[in-house]
């Protein structure tokens, strides 16, 4: 009597040649071990005829265990070579992604610079610097007295008007926007010990038209020196030496008689400008003068034994006759044409 084998060539070889066709399919280890699972795997067709063999009958199960083991044994093989070549693949693959081109154009940077009125203010501030001077700033938003009273502005004086100055409401705060930087000159001679020597750059506000050399937001420096003997020459040496550090040897400047209330006797002063369009000219850069012994009441000073000057420029202006611009507009409306003729990469 024989029993029935329940495991035939065919289907041995069916199972084997199965899980050796699925081979082809993986493309990665990730899908590779997942077919791994399915064809060689618990559950899997040859691990089930494995499985068989405890019902093979006795006089075949050697010849049927030696059918089954070397099917598995091919499969095993086959999935272990194509398991290392996956590997070897995967891992070109990668570096292959990671690697860098050392000859490649370099991806453009904007790099960003500051602006050319920054520098300019920077460059004056270092000039004062290089002068023994001190770098000193103060608010934007600005108490009335510090603007007006403390410089012997009258209250009736037409520059606190409103078509000068930005008042800020509600109106008994008594803030405003500094029309000048003449403000930080009381605050630094308020902190200090004397002698004072200070320079103090910033933004300030006018409700002034936008036009070729005004703007309602533009910056001014400020410069404050108290001390023992000081008089006109000194300012006069000073501003000399400003000029010709920013605009060269040839620079010339001009003091002609004004009014401030703070300074007394005040002048406006005005820069040559050679290579003006239309011709060589004279033009308004600033104003200075003697500090007035009111000032330096106000800051608690005696004006016998202390004296000073004070001055204050437009920086856009100093931009501007340095760097023969014609327009003012072209400063501040933030174009960026404009910043790269001064060597902002973009
Ligand atoms: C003053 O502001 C005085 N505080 C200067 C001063 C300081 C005098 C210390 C005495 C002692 P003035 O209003 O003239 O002065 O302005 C000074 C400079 O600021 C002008 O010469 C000009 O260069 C610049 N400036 C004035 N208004 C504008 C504006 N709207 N836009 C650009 N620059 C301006
Ligand atoms: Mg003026």
């Amino acid at each position: 009597m024989s029993e029935t084998n329940p495991i035939t060539e065919e289907a041995v070889e069916a199972a084997a040649e199965e899980a050796l066709a699925s081979l082809a399919t993986a493309t990665n280890l990730a899908e590779f071990k997942a077919l791994r699972a399915a064809h060689t795997g618990e559950g899997s067709a040859l691990s089930r005829l494995n499985a068989q063999l405890r019902n093979v009958p006795s006089d075949q199960k050697a010849a049927s265990g030696k059918l089954v083991g070397q099917a598995r044994g091919r499969v095993n093989q086959a999935f272990a070579a194509r398991e290392e070549s996956l590997r070897v693949e995967e891992e070109v693959r990668k570096l292959a992604a990671e690697s860098v081109d050392v000859t490649a154009a370099p991806a453009h940077w904007r790099a960003g610079a500051r602006h050319p009125l920054s520098t300019m203010q920077d460059a004056i501030s270092d000039i004062f610097v290089g002068m023994g001077w001190e770098v000193a700033d103060g608010p934007e938003l600005e108490n009335e007295w510090f603007n007006f009273d403390a410089l012997n502005f009258a209250p009736d004086h037409p520059a606190r008007a409103m078509q000068d100055t930005f008042f800020v409401e509600p109106v008994e705060s008594h803030l405003l926007l500094r029309t000048h930087t003449s403000p930080v000159q009381l605050r630094a001679l308020l902190a200090r010990e004397l002698p004072v020597y200070v320079v103090a750059p910033g933004r300030v506000f006018r409700t002034d038209e936008l036009d070729a050399t005004h703007t309602p937001v533009f910056s001014q420096v400020e410069g404050i020196a108290i001390d023992r003997g000081l008089t006109m020459a000194h300012l006069r040496g000073t501003l000399e030496h400003l000029a010709r550090q920013l605009f060269g040897d040839e620079a010339k400047i001009r003091l002609r008689p004004n009014f401030f209330p703070f300074t007394e006797p005040s002048a406006e002063m005005d820069v040559w400008q050679p290579g003006a369009k239309g011709g060589a000219r004279w033009v308004e850069w600033g104003g200075c003068g003697m500090v007035n012994p009111n000032v330096l009441r106000a800051a608690g000073i005696d004006p016998e034994e202390y004296q000073g000057f004070a001055f204050g420029m437009g920086i856009e202006r100093t931009l501007q006759f340095r760097n023969a611009l014609n327009d003012m507009r072209d400063m501040v409306e933030g174009d960026i044409r404009f910043n790269t003729q001064f060597g902002t990469v973009v």
